[in-house]
């Protein structure tokens, strides 16, 4: 089983430096997949870092030179980089795409995504590859390996939804983030973090999908025993888009600026919706109240229920009752 996965490592290695050739060496790929990381604002020094892609627009680019090599039909297929169509067949997963190999902790490549270079809607925006032997999507999380230095130091890591937010809030310097990508956040990949830091600043995208993700990961971060912040960005706007707008030193300073405390942020997010009506008003520190119910350590929730009360100015006592019957499940 050992060996397999060796297998397994071995040919993904092979695949990321076959799609890193076609893209700095290729005429089709300098011009369109070179082209459009630049076009996007990311420099050489990224690109190469975190071994990004380009596969050819062909059925068997890649499959041909790695059958050429030695590789035989099943590993192709088992590390996810082939497919077996009905009259079995087989042909690329990849094609026309710009990839992103996801790199495990120790920097190994276990996967990649592919992100298309069409506007049409019809052709899914990213194909990943699927589980493998050495590839579990809920165990990773994108760019971990490059950012883990950075966490320890900052005891900090941003968490953002996808594969350009990292490289793009990596290459404006911070270098303390990750990213869920293909998944939405497990319970593994927060521990996985835990590892480093206690400490997750998530900044999600500005619109309704991520606000939800937010509030549904903050609450999750909480059942770990970790401290979370979080930053909204303007809608429409996601940390890739928005650092690029402001610039890296602006963008800091947003990020400093407006991360707020899982209270703050969920109270005005949910305040948002429930406008002055007292009872929609009600139903938002109940919300509060259970995310906090969730923080494991009763001091850190003692003061959490002190900030809440000072922030919706309600009584104390009354928040810390409704805090005992979340927690002895009286609901
Ligand atoms: P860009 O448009 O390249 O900036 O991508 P994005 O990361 O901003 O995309 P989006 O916010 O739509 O999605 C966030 C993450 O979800 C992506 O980075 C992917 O990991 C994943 N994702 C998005 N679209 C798809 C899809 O069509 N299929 C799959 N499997 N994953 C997707
Ligand atoms: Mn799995
Ligand atoms: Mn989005
Ligand atoms: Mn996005
Ligand atoms: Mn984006």
């Amino acid at each position: 089983a050992d060996l397999r996965r060796e297998g397994l490592y071995v040919v993904t290695t092979r695949a990321a430096r076959f799609f890193q050739d076609s893209m700095w060496t290729s005429q089709e790929g300098q011009t369109i997949g070179l082209g459009y990381y630049k076009e996007r604002g990311f420099r050489d020094e990224v690109l190469k870092k975190f071994e990004l892609g380009y596969s050819p627009d062909s059925w068997d680019a890649f499959i041909t030179k790695a059958l050429q090599e030695g590789f035989n039909e099943k590993i192709l297929e088992d590390a996810g980089l082939a497919i077996r169509n009905d009259k079995g067949k087989l042909y690329d997963r990849f094609r026309g795409r710009v990839l992103f190999p996801i790199h495990s902790f120790t920097g190994r490549i276990i996967g990649f995504g592919g992100r298309t270079l069409k506007t049409d809607k019809k052709v899914p925006k990213y194909v990943n590859s699927p589980e493998s032997e050495i590839y579990h999507k809920s165990d990773v999380l994108y760019g971990l390996y490059f950012a883990k230095k950075a966490i320890r130091d900052a005891d900090n890591c941003y968490l953002v939804e996808g594969y350009a937010d990292v490289l793009s809030v990596h290459q404006a310097g911070i270098e303390n983030v990750v990213a869920s990508s293909g998944t939405s956040l497990t319970t593994a990949q927060i521990r996985l973090i835990g590892r480093f830091t206690k400490n997750i600043t998530i900044l999600y995208d500005g619109d309704p999908a991520g606000i939800k993700a937010s509030l549904r990961g903050l609450d999750m971060i909480l059942e770990e025993g970790l401290n979370v912040r979080v930053v909204l960005f303007p809608d429409g706007h996601d940390p890739d888009s928005y650092v690029r707008k402001l610039g890296s030193s602006e963008f800091k300073n947003y990020i400093e600026k407006n991360q707020k405390d899982f209270i703050l942020y969920k109270t005005t997010i949910l305040l948002k919706y429930a406008g002055t009506d007292p009872i929609k008003k009600a139903g938002v520190i109940r919300e509060v109240v259970e995310s906090i119910a969730k923080i494991p350590d009763s001091i850190k929730a003692s003061v959490f229920i002190r900030e809440c009360s000072t922030l919706m100015q309600i009584d104390e006592r009354a928040l810390i009752t409704e805090l005992n019957k979340l927690k002895q499940g009286k609901y």
